[in-house]
């Protein structure tokens, strides 16, 4: 007893002595690195590291080290990338981490080829067709703290190139096809992801809106059309995010290759946005040393053949100056410490399985578009609906995923292949655990719901003649190095829809697609849902869609056209042979007007709208007044019908006439939750950067004077409201 006594009360003497030498341990620290200071700015800290730094040390942040599961991409130190895309070298002796970088596009890449767990959200374009800020932060979170748990303090998701080009195999990775909804959704997710202390990246900078030849193809568009369309989409995300890095692209852009492209990387994104964060090559998009390093490329990946040795005799040679090294660095400086994690170091944990669920079924309820519902066929009445055919689509097992290095692994492999066959080829076919046949189960206990392949439509029509409804699943599958040659559902499975659809009227489509689809089976099916890749709890949000437990508030993220010949190009011309690579070029004429200002212009009329989506009531507008000094219009929106709702209503202009490019873009919209019978006054701020023009003999923006035809409704193509907005 006296003795423990005695232990204690030497403990308490010891204890300040510890605190003092602890302080010191600090404040020495503090002098010696004073870069270490949170208090001060990202900037300053980098310049106070970069001061310290010699030669090599800098040129080891301006290289990757190799590709962990790349055989062609391994150097000494590949092995200490934790298994992701890329390793950059930290600087020890000064406190500066190293890069773990891994793709994160809608989870957390390689889990399955790494033996651990990541969370699937639902795709980038269904997020986006939730129209909710809130929910791509939600998304973003998740993303950071996996990467995070997961030993990656560097993300490489943030796709925000639009979709120009509906086919284009990455369209799902993207947020669809009006740079202010996709600059916000992309920005809003990358925001918190980086607010995750992981450093932050948006790619592919810029133009890169096709698969096709994506190594050589040369994009030709205007200034004024690239402005407005791709640029501005990675200005509104970069302006919201504040991105540690920013990723160039493959693709050509007006002749030079993105990642050296002196205008798209030095011009615009450094001088005139003022970016304070690196530019990371695409995995290989390094082409040259001199010029790349003078073009604003900041660090190659993820091998050093540009920006390794060759950089330094270049500098030796003084044929780079010293200034650019230290720009170079000095940028990958700023980003470590802007993204916290020089002062908040990962550490590995286990992934919350159960918040990731969570967030990406609530995503998934929100981004789910109900696109047709003749007679009310949806919700499912379970008083009136005592039998159901489930059709198709591997509808018993999974639902399907996108592909390419956005992949994420499914729990347990892939769900259509025999366990542990999981095959893990970037451009396999995965399925997710998520039956959707097994979720309705759960939620119709009494209904009889059978299950039917689709493999032999006559068996499957059989099927859903004998039953009260018949749900066709009908997948498209799109990835990374694909175009699409089409916008049609393959594998017969618009056969399989018509011959169902004939023998029940009462059919309901759900599409499980990466980008939009055609469908000439329209109006023979009572109802389409597209449920675009759901994600890992996506049967679960669409079985709560389809009982109407959740009732559906998802608009399209991009239009869907009645026929590829409707689009700008109604082929995309195949990659020449090898020979004449550097001759591909694509003619973008259609310069800004992307998606529905195109239609508008061409007087075409889409199948599907832009900002298009149905719910299970019914909303009414009214009373518009325009506030022209705030730039805000006030209007009133009632719910009309017997359910509770969210409505997503939207703010479109259309420029004077002068303006040459009078067709209207969406200029704000607003998420408006309304319970039966409830109306409400809402107010949208105009934002108005899509409002200006680009003027490229100035290099800046302008306002056209005069009217701007306001309109207000519930999609692109549906203005219920239209007022006037006076610019002089
Ligand atoms: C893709 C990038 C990706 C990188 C690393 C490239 O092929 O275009 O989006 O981040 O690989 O995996």
């Amino acid at each position: 007893m006296r003795n423990s006594n005695l232990g204690y009360h030497r403990l308490f003497l010891l204890i300040p002595a510890v605190v003092v030498f602890a302080a010191s341990f600090v404040v020495a620290q503090d002098a010696e690195r004073p870069w270490m200071n949170s208090r001060l700015s990202p900037e300053q800290r980098a310049d106070l590291v970069l001061k310290q730094m010699t030669l090599d040390e800098k040129l080891a942040l301006l290289h990757g080290n190799g590709m962990g599961h790349v055989p062609q991409w391994q150097m000494p130190l590949t092995y200490l990338g934790n298994g992701g895309a890329g390793y950059v070298e930290g600087v020890q002796r000064l406190g500066i981490p190293p890069l773990a970088i891994s793709d994160a596009a809608y989870g957390v890449r390689d889990s399955g080829a790494n033996g651990r767990y990541s969370t699937a959200l639902p795709s980038n374009l269904g997020a986006a067709s939730s129209w909710d800020p809130q929910s791509a932060c939600e998304y973003g979170e998740v993303i950071g703290r996996e990467l995070r748990a997961q030993g990656f303090n560097m993300t490489l998701g943030g796709g925000v190139n639009l979709a120009r080009e509906p086919r284009n195999g990455r369209t799902f990775e993207y947020a669809g096809e009006d740079p202010l909804l996709a600059g916000t959704m992309v920005g809003n997710m990358m925001k918190c992801v980086q607010a995750q202390h992981v450093l932050g990246d948006l790619k592919h900078y810029v133009m890169n809106d096709q698969e096709t030849g994506r190594m050589v193809v040369n994009a030709i568009i205007s200034k004024r059309g690239m402005q407005a369309s791709d640029l501005l989409a990675f200005h509104i995300a970069i302006s919201i995010a504040n991105p540690g890095a920013v990723m160039c692209s493959y693709n050509r852009i007006n002749g030079d290759f993105g990642c050296e492209n002196s205008y798209t990387l030095r011009d615009v994104l450094k001088k005139d946005w003022g970016f304070k964060g690196f530019v990371i090559s695409d995995w290989g998009g390094t082409h040259s040393t001199d010029k790349a390093s003078a073009a604003g490329l900041d660090q190659e990946e993820p091998m050093a053949e540009y920006f390794g040795p060759k950089l330094k005799e270049a500098v030796q040679a003084g044929k780079v100056p010293m200034a650019e090294i230290d720009d170079h660095t000095r940028r990958v400086l700023y980003a470590e410490f802007l993204s916290g994690i020089v002062d908040d170091p990962t550490q590995k944990s286990v992934v919350d399985i159960e918040k990731g669920m969570e967030v990406a079924q609530r995503v998934e309820e929100k981004s789910i578009v109900l696109l047709k519902n003749s007679q009310s066929v949806l919700p499912i009445d379970p008083s009136k609906v005592h039998s159901i055919a489930i059709i198709g689509g591997h509808a018993d097992l999974g639902m399907i995923s996108g592909g390419g290095s956005a992949q994420v692994d499914p729990p347990g492999g892939n769900a259509i292949m025999p366990p542990g066959k999981g095959a893990t080829h970037w451009q396999d076919h995965i399925w997710f655990p998520t039956s959707p046949l097994k979720a309705l189960r759960a939620k119709l206990p009494n209904a009889k719901i059978d299950f039917n392949s689709g493999t032999d439509a006559n068996s499957a029509a059989n099927l859903a003649k004998n039953s009260d409804i018949a749900i066709v699943f009908a997948y498209q599958w799109i990835s990374e190095g694909m175009d699409l040659p089409n916008l049609s559902l393959h594998e017969n499975q618009d056969a399989l829809i018509e011959q169902v659809a004939a023998a029940n009227p009462r059919t309901i489509i759900v599409l499980e697609t990466g980008t939009a689809v055609t469908m000439p089976w329209i109006e023979k099916v009572a109802g389409v849902v597209e449920a675009w890749y759901a994600g890992s709890a996506g049967h679960k949000a669409l079985a709560n869609v389809l009982v109407g437990e959740i009732n559906p508030t998802g608009k399209l993220a991009i239009s869907f056209p009645m026929s590829e010949k409707d689009l700008p190009r109604a082929v995309i011309p195949p990659e020449p042979a090898t020979s004449q690579a550097l001759d591909y070029a694509m003619h973008y004429d259609e310069g800004p007007k992307v998606g529905y200002k195109w239609y508008e212009t061409e007087n075409k009329q889409p199948l599907f709208a832009f900002g298009f989506g149905l719910s299970y009531t019914t909303y009414e507008y009214s009373g518009l007044s325009v506030d022209p000094s705030a730039k805000t219009v006030r209007f009133m929106v009632k719910n009309a019908g017997q359910r509770a709702g969210t409505e997503i209503a939207e703010v479109y202009a259309k420029l004077p006439n002068g303006a040459d490019e009078s067709f209207k873009r969406l200029v704000g919209w607003k998420r408006i939750a309304l319970a039966p019978g409830e109306s409400q006054t809402v107010i949208v701020a105009i934002d108005d950067r899509p409002l200006q023009t680009f003027d490229e003999a100035n290099n800046r923006w302008i306002f056209t004077p005069g009217d701007y035809e306001v309109l207000v409704g519930p999609s692109s193509n549906n203005a219920l409201l239209t007022g006037r907005l006076s610019v002089h």
